[in-house]
């Protein structure tokens, strides 16, 4: 658990508990609709509070897994979920993807998540690279990876479709050694 002070708001950043379900539910399902970055826009979420339940357990059950989230007074304000492979050749590497409240923008809320991601990675003894998309045009997406050390790896083309428009995605990855 990590604990910051924002605008005299304690923040706490920790994992998910399977009681966080209901409000990570109602979180992502604002959230979709407060950035265009994400693969799901407002109401797109659609998992059910008993499937939000069960992923929650059974990443809490995984040894290359974690969900955490950021909060303030019990709100969540903030999410990163990263998932490693399945199968003994791929559960060294997994992909994240990560969103904070737009009303938090611009706190350091997002690099404290990524820090505890590489940090608990570091310590897993079972992670050893971390990936992750973002579309090309995402600069303080960008900007954030590449603070925290991620390289740029390759281009999707076309992976994303929006508003009648199709965007790049760019692949980074972080060596965890
Ligand atoms: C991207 C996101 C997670 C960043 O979280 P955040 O809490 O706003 O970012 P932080 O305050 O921790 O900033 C960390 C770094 O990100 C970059 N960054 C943040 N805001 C930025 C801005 N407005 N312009 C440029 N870079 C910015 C900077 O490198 C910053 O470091 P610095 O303050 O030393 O310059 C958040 O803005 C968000 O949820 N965006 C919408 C969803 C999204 O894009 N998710 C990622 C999909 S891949």
């Amino acid at each position: 658990m990590k604990e910051m002070m924002i605008n005299n708001e304690k923040v706490i950043i920790r994992k998910s508990i399977k009681s966080d379900a209901k409000a990570l539910i109602e979180y992502l399902n604002v959230i979709g609709g407060e950035s265009d970055y994400l693969t799901f826009g407002i109401g797109e979420f659609e998992l059910s509070v008993e499937q939000e339940e069960e992923f929650i357990e059974s990443i809490s059950k995984k040894d290359n897994a974690l969900s955490i989230i950021a909060e303030v007074n019990g709100k969540v304000i903030g999410n990163l979920n990263f998932s490693g492979g399945p199968r003994k050749r791929t559960s060294h590497v997994g992909e994240f993807g990560i969103s904070i409240l737009k009303e938090y923008w611009g706190n350091g809320i997002g690099e404290e998540l990524l820090k505890y991601l590489i940090d608990w990675s570091k310590s897993s003894g079972k992670v050893r690279k971390i990936n992750l998309k973002v579309r090309s045009d995402n600069t303080k997406g960008i900007n954030l990876y590449k603070k925290l050390g991620f390289i740029e790896e390759g281009i999707l083309k076309r992976d994303l479709y929006m508003n009648g428009e199709f965007y790049d995605s760019i692949l980074m990855g972080l060596l965890i050694n």
